[in-house]
């Protein structure tokens, strides 16, 4: 939806290809925003997206290599706290979802449920 995303030094730019990917940008910035601290110590800060969505532009972490172990992935969910009735927890445990910012494990991609109430898309 929005790959190749393209980092430049210390910013990382999502270029959306599509509607989901404009609606993935906008829920991430907003998400960001709108979360307390111990949610947002999950997420890798957003800095800006455009108004409707087409460019976001994140902090650039560094990946994780391999993907996080259970017990990792139990953990984040466990601080992230999810609410029944609120938006199911943005995250999975895939490596390329993950990376290293200022020391600590943040989500990269976690814009699952902008898009995950569609319709399915075919190709
Ligand atoms: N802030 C970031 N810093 C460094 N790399 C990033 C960052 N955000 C995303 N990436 C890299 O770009 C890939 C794609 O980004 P993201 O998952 O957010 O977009 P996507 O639209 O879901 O694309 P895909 O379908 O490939 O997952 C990530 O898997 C990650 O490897
Ligand atoms: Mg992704």
């Amino acid at each position: 939806m929005r790959s190749p995303v393209i980092v430049v030094g210390r910013f990382a730019l999502k270029f959306a290809r599509n509607a989901r990917g404009r609606a993935s940008n906008l829920y991430e910035a907003t998400l960001y925003r709108s979360v307390n601290s111990t949610r947002r110590a999950l997420l890798c800060p957003v800095l800006w997206v455009s108004r409707r969505g087409t460019v976001q532009i994140m902090r650039a972490a560094k990946p994780l290599s391999d993907m996080m172990s259970l017990d990792e992935y139990m953990h984040v969910t466990e601080v992230w706290d999810y609410v029944p009735g609120e938006d199911s927890c943005p995250f999975e445990p895939k490596a390329s979802d993950w990376g290293w910012f200022e020391g600590r494990m943040v989500a990269l991609d976690y814009s699952t449920p902008a898009w995950e109430a569609d319709e399915p898309i075919s190709a």
